[in-house]
């Protein structure tokens, strides 16, 4: 469930933040996302960042994205071809979540270590295109999130909010691309799109698993 919060920006899941494309009946992409839907509603509740929180929750969060991230991105480098190294670097969040990390230092948690889990099913371009689907997806969250984060904290782009802000108005045109690429990268066998579901739904699986001790 959305926030009603989520309403009065005009942006639910479900529709597209992006100037809205014909979605292929059938598509990789409205598969992806009817099968991670309950875990999309999960991870919305386990965050609960609709909900005013104090400074170290919200610092565990990051921290968690940062953690999180980091693994994630190396196991992309080692499904994705060379040709797609640089198109994955030029969209890469993790420089947004350190500036974050650096802004928020004196709130962070010291004595918990976030679970390290595995995101990809198999390192192949399939499963790795799933496991994109998620990150470069939870940024269509991020601009629904980012105003919360100066309602209820204060924070900003720069100032402790980069991350979930990311991109910025460059986001729905980001998120275009990345699903035109998606459906051709993955095409439509059905071994390629089962796998590419595997990936999101194991990202998913895997994020919950990182951030839950820290919110403990
Ligand atoms: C409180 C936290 C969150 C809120 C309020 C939220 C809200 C939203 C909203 C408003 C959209 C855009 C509407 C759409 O295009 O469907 C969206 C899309 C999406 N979000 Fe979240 N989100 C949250 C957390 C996350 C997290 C942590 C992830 C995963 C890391 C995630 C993954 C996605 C994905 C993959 C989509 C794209 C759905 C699609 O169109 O296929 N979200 N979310």
């Amino acid at each position: 469930m959305l926030p009603p919060s989520t309403a009065v920006v005009g942006v639910a899941r479900g529709q597209d933040a992006s100037p809205r494309q014909p979605a292929a009946a059938g598509g990789l992409l409205p598969e992806l996302r009817a099968a991670t839907r309950p875990q999309h509603d999960r991870i919305e509740q386990l965050l609960a960042l609709q909900a005013p929180m104090p400074l170290r929750r919200y610092a565990a969060i990051v921290l968690g994205f940062q953690h999180f991230l980091t693994g994630w991105e190396q196991e992309l480098v080692d499904a994705l071809p060379a040709r797609l190294h640089g198109w994955l670097a030029a969209r890469s969040r993790r420089g947004f979540v350190a500036q974050d990390v650096e802004f928020l230092a004196a709130a962070l948690p010291v004595d918990v270590m976030p679970a390290a889990a595995r995101c990809l099913p198999a390192p192949c371009l399939a499963a790795a295109f799933g496991a994109l689907y998620v990150i470069e997806g939870s940024a269509l969250g991020g601009q629904v999130i980012t105003p919360w984060l100066q309602r209820d904290l204060g924070l900003t782009p720069g100032r402790g909010a980069s991350y979930f802000h990311g991109f910025g108005e460059r986001t729905g045109a980001m998120w275009k691309e990345f699903r035109e690429l998606a459906q051709a990268e993955v095409g439509d066998a059905p071994a390629d799109r089962a796998l590419a579901v595997r990936a999101a739904e194991q990202t998913f699986e895997a994020l919950m698993l990182t951030m839950g001790p820290l919110l403990r």
